[in-house]
């Protein structure tokens, strides 16, 4: 039920609107200019992108700009169907491991997830790119 394919041409515009936000970045520090566009399973897309600190570990990524946007604009509820990071430096840039953590909470484990890769832009799905995801259960 939760399962969503979505055509090339849905994560073409999703990686367009990532660009877009990646042009917003605040990031004075590294020069690294860093877009993300999250596709909700509403139908809605929230984009977010990397803003940095002079205290340099306060930085916060594109991806985790635009998931704190997502939930904050539509709830708790909501689910990622598709992800897309881009950047303006020409460079690799998967989402980093901490991204990947926050992101798991709220994206379906098929949802593909597309960057720019050393060999150009790759698509995989969310379960591939993180494995093994921490999930917080108490006893
Ligand atoms: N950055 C992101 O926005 N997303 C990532 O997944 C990795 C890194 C940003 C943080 C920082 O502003 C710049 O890229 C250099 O690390």
């Amino acid at each position: 039920m939760n399962r969503t394919i979505l055509p090339q041409e849905a994560l073409d515009k999703l990686l367009e609107q990532a660009r877009d936000a990646a042009r917003q970045s605040y990031s004075p520090y590294s020069g690294f200019k860093v877009g993300a566009a999250l596709r909700l399973t509403n139908g809605k897309i929230v984009t977010g992108t990397n803003v940095e600190n002079g205290s340099y570990g306060l930085t916060i990524c594109a991806e985790r700009a635009a998931l704190v946007r997502a939930v904050s604009a539509f709830g708790p509820e909501i689910r990622i169907e598709a992800v897309a990071v881009a950047n303006l430096n020409q460079a690799a840039s998967p989402p980093c491991g901490a991204c990947r953590q926050m992101l798991s909470e709220f994206v379906l484990p098929d949802a593909p997830v597309v960057f720019p890769a050393s060999d150009g832009t790759r698509t995989m799905i969310f379960s591939d790119v993180l494995p093994l995801a921490f999930e917080m259960k108490l006893k």
